[in-house]
């Protein structure tokens, strides 16, 4: 099992489109074994992939969500045994459900947090929670976390307890500037792990096999710049975007490679760029369905049909690129 977090420390990027999409991806057309955690108390995957009805069944009747694995952590009573999760059949996919109650934890990940860096056995605990999770999570072959924009504690324990990271990037100034602070994160968070890891004098006390940094970058995928077809009939980002387009790569380069010990060469790092997809994107939205298993059933008409094809090529592109990437960075 590998487990992969969708991040990029600038909101509104598109990681919970590509993430619901590229797990379905890997389950319906890939054959993989996919558990979506939805980890980011605004709960937009969960949002995506389950109908008005199985959303108001999950927070009517207090059904099992993120909330149940770290309420009995929050209340003293250790790692939760529980491990119940819901299939989403349009996606193909198991979900762990978000809860926006996820958010009261913030606070106690943070404070645990400093007692970790100074080696506490609890403080260590509390910040291992999700790789305690994922010991549960053997039975699949990839889990994807999605969490928020931020690099706050929550997302923290997250991405500690996950072997890979991919990025969505919007093409413009702050999505640089977001991975400039993500680089300074990630190096700081290892250190200060390091750090607590060899204070700590109770390591069979944390109940968690894999604790020393593991995460690896696994690749970018740009988004949501607006494509035109030039003269050559290929989509290429408009003129105004290329300049920061051209950017990213040195701007990887300079910052995420630098954390890898055996980085792949630094063309592989791309896995594929998705344009803008204007009504495909409330009619996957309303359907509760992947946009490349978009059909005339669902509203597409016309033109719509080779967006979906075009759609269908990209996010396999990027699956087999990202699959590609993990096999060589194992
Ligand atoms: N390729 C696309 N073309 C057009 N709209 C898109 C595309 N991808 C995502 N969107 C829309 O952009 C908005 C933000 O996308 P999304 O929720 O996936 O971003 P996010 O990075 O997960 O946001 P957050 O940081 O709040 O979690 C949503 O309304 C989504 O429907
Ligand atoms: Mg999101």
């Amino acid at each position: 099992m590998k487990a992969i977090s969708v991040f990029n420390n600038k909101g509104g990027v598109g990681k919970t489109t590509l993430l619901c999409n590229l797990a379905a991806f890997l389950a319906m057309q890939r054959e993989k074994r996919v558990l979506i955690i939805d980890a980011d108390p605004q709960c937009n995957a969960t949002q995506s992939v389950f109908r008005d009805s199985t959303i108001d069944d999950i927070y009517t009747n207090d059904r099992f969500t993120i909330y149940q694995v770290v309420q009995p952590l929050a209340a003293g009573k250790g790692y939760s045994k529980r491990l119940t999760t819901r299939k989403s059949t349009t996606f193909g996919v198991d979900v762990i459900p978000g809860d926006p109650r996820l958010a009261l934890t913030e606070d106690l990940l943070a404070t645990d947090w400093s007692q970790a860096t100074a080696g506490s056995t609890r403080g260590l605990r509390t910040t291992f929670l999700f790789t305690n999770l994922l010991q549960r999570c053997a039975g699949y072959d990839f889990v994807l976390f999605d969490v928020g924009p931020s690099l706050g504690s929550i997302n923290r324990s997250v991405l500690l307890a996950s072997d890979f990271f991919v990025s969505p990037m919007s093409i413009d100034i702050f999505s640089l500037k977001a991975i400039q602070n993500t680089a300074i994160s990630f190096k700081k968070w290892r250190q200060q792990l390091d750090g607590g890891l060899s204070l700590n004098e109770e390591p069979a006390e944390l109940e968690v096999q894999d604790v020393r940094w593991k995460l690896r970058f696994a690749g970018y995928v740009t988004q949501q710049y607006t494509a035109k077809t030039d003269a050559t009939g290929q989509k290429r980002a408009v003129k105004a975007f290329d300049e920061i387009m051209q950017q990213i790569p040195h701007v990887i380069d300079a910052n995420f490679l630098p954390l890898e010990e055996n980085p792949l060469p630094k063309d592989r790092y791309e896995l594929g760029s998705i344009p803008t997809l204007h009504s495909l994107i409330p009619m996957s939205q309303t359907g509760r369905k992947p946009i490349f298993d978009l059909k005339s059933a669902d509203g597409v008409v016309g033109a719509h049909f080779s967006r979906v094809r075009d759609y269908s090529k990209t996010i396999g592109g990027i699956a087999d690129r990202l699959l590609d990437n993990l096999g060589r960075l194992s």
